[in-house]
């Protein structure tokens, strides 16, 4: 899968930063390309990166487990479920799925309320050793009740793995209250707001046990030594990605104001919006491909029949995108 868009097409598919300079994060790589030696194995589990993630967020290095992207460590979370099978809060995210079938994990499906709200009991009457829920959810945006995901933390048995990969945009974080948490693993990322998709480094916050434990069932040398060093040298630019992530976000409510005058957009809590249209989501992406713009189709999901995710891009890019889309839903009402 060849992910490069078509030249003159805008990627908003994918909910990469489009805000963070290009100029930063390469010279950041660049940076992070001289103080490594690549003949070199480095870090066994990213120790040096779990450090500094640490000091950054107020927890200790034994509690965070670093990897090649937040899919790393959804993977190594679906084998707790092996034998017992995950649950997962849906519509959300596919990897989840895929990462319990790998590990040939059963998998209980729990819904969200109509209007996208966790609802506590529907978790607690599923069985499984693993709940998955991402929060901020993709694609419908919205960040959980804080309370609400407490109250599932409290009250299953299982590990609850609340992904965080938006959380940077959103409302609150979990992550302090992980480590002194029996069963919640937080993850995050360095893909979104941090904007080093394409280096792969995520990773998790949880008990030092089972933060242990999931060390121990991953791979050593898992994550590049340039990828661990550039993350490392990403966190002094804290200010520049909040700047980037403060821009972001007054582009998504302006573009949520004016997706409203077209079509039905949810609050969002993340750098996407997801969008319910007059018209089927299938050929709502190819007619906004036509026009130079790549979109996720997410209506086959529950609860998101003709809804597309769009990300949110700096202000020009999202006035070209809301003219394409301006056409294509007036010309499927013609
Ligand atoms: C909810 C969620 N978690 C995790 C990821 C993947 O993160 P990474 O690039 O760190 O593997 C994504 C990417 O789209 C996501 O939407």
């Amino acid at each position: 899968m060849h992910l490069e868009p078509p030249p003159g097409v805008y990627r908003l598919s994918l909910n990469e930063n489009l805000f963070l300079p290009k100029e930063l994060v390469a010279s950041v790589t660049r940076r992070a390309l001289e103080e490594v030696d690549p003949r070199l194995y480095t870090d066994a589990y990213g120790e040096g990166l779990a450090e500094r993630l640490a000091e950054f967020h107020g927890v200790d290095a034994r509690e965070v487990v670093v990897g090649p992207g937040a899919d790393y460590v959804i993977y190594l979370l679906a084998s707790l479920g092996r034998g017992s099978g995950v649950i997962i809060v849906e519509p959300t995210f596919e990897e989840y799925e895929r990462a319990a079938r790998l590990f040939g994990a059963p998998v209980t499906r729990v819904l969200l309320g109509e209007d996208f709200s966790l609802i506590p009991d529907r978790v607690k009457r599923a069985s499984g050793r693993v709940v998955y829920m991402a929060s901020p959810n993709n694609p419908t945006g919205n960040q959980y009740d804080k309370a609400a995901v407490e109250e599932v933390v409290g009250s299953v048995n299982g590990v609850v793995v609340v992904d965080e990969a938006y959380a940077e945009y959103g409302r609150y974080t979990l992550v302090q209250e992980a480590p002194s948490s029996d069963n919640l693993v937080v993850v995050r990322t360095f893909s979104k707001a941090w904007g080093l998709a394409g280096l792969r480094v995520g990773y998790a916050v949880a008990n030092a046990g089972l933060a242990r434990e999931l060390r121990e069932r991953g791979r050593v040398f898992a994550t590049s030594a340039l990828s661990l060093k550039a993350a490392e040298l990403m966190l002094d630019h804290w200010r520049e990605v909040r700047r980037a992530v403060e821009e972001a976000k007054l582009v998504r409510s302006w573009l949520i104001g004016e997706l409203a005058r077209i079509a039905k957009p949810y609050r969002s809590d993340a750098n996407f919006v997801m969008v319910r249209l007059p018209l089927g989501s299938g050929k709502a992406r190819e007619e906004l491909l036509k026009r130079g713009f790549a979109v996720k189709d997410v209506g086959a999901k529950p609860l998101c029949e003709n809804c597309i995710r769009v990300t949110v891009a700096p202000r020009q890019i999202s006035e070209k995108f809301l003219e394409a889309l301006r056409e294509v839903v007036q010309r499927s009402a013609q």
